[in-house]
């Protein structure tokens, strides 16, 4: 059995990573150096048991978009549910209160009504959003973009291939799993095609204003055309590699895709389970790219924390699939409904998306100027989702480089540190704080990250 990670002076946090280490599968988690354990969350910040403040430079992996217990988004949220404060205090331990129901199957509230109705709007008001007709609700990112794929075999059965962009990552489960990665991934699903991501051409925020020329990607697509001619239904890709290493492609690249789909009678999917809800600066990433996706893949920021995912789409793909075929026990269930409204009434009322691309500015230079630190040697992202690569460095290669980094900014100093995940591809480090933070928080955060790599980089 592997080890539990544990830190000197944390004897609450090394229990509860003794007990999940021994108790839970390894598989449970990803790897991340720290395995931090948080006793509370407010805001940019999440609490240790040992009540060390971390800044979280991650927002539960652009989930927590608006921050940690918002107070208006909860204070909607419980409206949404009926939960009234006289429910849980007062004494009363007995009985039952009125309100709304936990469970979604086979059933129908208003409170999903109400939440279909307002995504659809907010989807339809963004320029691209015009194809989102009809929400197949899931409880994850995975699940929904199997979802989109189901829909889009059902379509029309002898159209088997589906085309994918290589080093994608859709999730791991069934079909989701089938289209990330490559084909030199083990077991693939022959129905899986790969296409190439341009990956070179944007891998620094310094080639962002190059010219990019999109002919040797549209050549790949045509050559599948001549081999499978019209088996091939769907292509589903992710606006930018998101867990392949934050890779944001020129727009041109997804608006070829798109012109090659349409030509083609090829559905497009937009893997957005990332993207959406502000994090390219855009509500939604189809906006940021100039693109109009035939479905468009939700989920993470889209509840902000609770556990809700979507595809949303053309009606017709929707409707080629008949009772049940998209029905689980989760999906559409009134918690994610009343968390989606509570999540867009945010978006729709605040200045979130401005306050990102305010912070977009502040995290580009400040980023930028890691690489001096000789410890980072790329810097890619928009809006407020970045990947930072790091170098090889005083003897270590950069996968080493990337676990130190975490480490550090874990334990940082005076009681304050940054938490950080476990590398994106082996060496790229993700930074997606929630989009809420203040200019006085970014700057206070970036000045800790520079101190702590520059101690780090003297001491190797
Ligand atoms: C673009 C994208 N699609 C799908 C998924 C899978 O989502 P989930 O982990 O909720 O199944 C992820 C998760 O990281 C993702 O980034």
């Amino acid at each position: 059995m592997v080890q539990p990670i544990q830190f000197a002076g944390e004897d609450r946090s090394n229990a509860t990573r003794e007990t999940l280490s021994t108790k839970e599968p390894l598989a449970l988690r990803t790897f991340t150096p720290s395995q931090a354990v948080f006793a509370k969350s407010a805001g940019i910040f999440h609490f240790t048991p040992e009540g060390r403040k971390l800044y979280d430079y991650s927002s539960g992996v652009l989930v927590a978009n608006l921050g940690h217990n918002p107070r208006r988004w909860m204070q909607t949220f419980c409206r949404q549910m009926g939960w009234k404060p006289e429910h849980i205090a007062g004494g009363e331990t007995e009985g039952y209160f009125e309100a709304v129901t936990l469970t979604a199957y086979n059933a129908m509230t208003e409170l999903e009504a109400t939440a279909v109705d307002r995504l659809l709007k907010n989807l339809q008001a963004s320029k691209g959003g015009g194809r989102c007709e009809q929400v197949m609700w899931a409880a994850s990112g995975s699940e929904a973009v199997q979802k989109a794929l189901w829909a889009c075999l059902h379509r029309d059965e002898s159209r088997d291939i589906i085309l994918a962009t290589r080093y994608g990552f859709h999730g791991k489960k069934g079909l989701a799993g089938a289209v990330t990665g490559s084909e030199t991934d083990h077991d693939r699903d022959p129905r899986v095609k790969f296409i190439s991501f341009p990956m070179q051409e944007c891998d620094d925020l310094s080639k962002m204003n190059d010219e990019f020329d999109p002919s040797k990607y549209r050549a790949e697509l045509d050559a599948l055309q001549q081999e499978y001619g019209n088996r091939i239904n769907c292509l589903i890709t992710e606006p930018y590699l998101g867990g392949g290493g934050s890779y944001h492609p020129p727009a041109e690249y997804l608006q070829m895709l798109q012109e090659w789909c349409r030509e083609n009678d090829v559905i497009l999917i937009l893997d957005e389970v990332q993207a959406n809800f502000g994090r390219t600066g855009k509500m939604y990433a189809f906006d940021a790219y100039g693109v109009e996706p035939d479905i468009v893949c939700l989920g993470k920021g889209l509840g902000n924390g609770v556990p809700v995912s979507a595809a949303v789409g053309r009606s017709d793909l929707m409707g080629s699939l008949t009772y049940g075929e998209g029905s689980d026990t989760w999906s559409a269930n009134p918690l994610a409904g009343a968390a989606v409204i509570a999540t867009l009434d945010e978006f729709e009322n605040s200045d979130v998306l401005e306050n990102t691309t305010r912070l977009n500015e502040i995290f580009v230079e400040r980023l930028m100027r890691q690489k001096e630190t000789g410890i980072i040697s790329k810097v890619r992202g928009e809006g407020m989702v970045f990947g930072i690569e790091c170098a090889d460095f005083g003897g270590h290669d950069s996968k080493q480089i990337a676990i130190k980094v975490v480490e550090k900014c874990y334990l940082g100093r005076d009681g304050v540190g940054i938490h950080l995940l476990g590398a994106l591809a082996g060496n790229v480090l993700r930074i997606s704080p929630p989009m809420t933070m203040t200019l006085e928080e970014a700057y206070a955060s970036l000045d800790l990250l520079e101190s702590l790599l520059v101690e780090l980089a003297d001491s190797l």
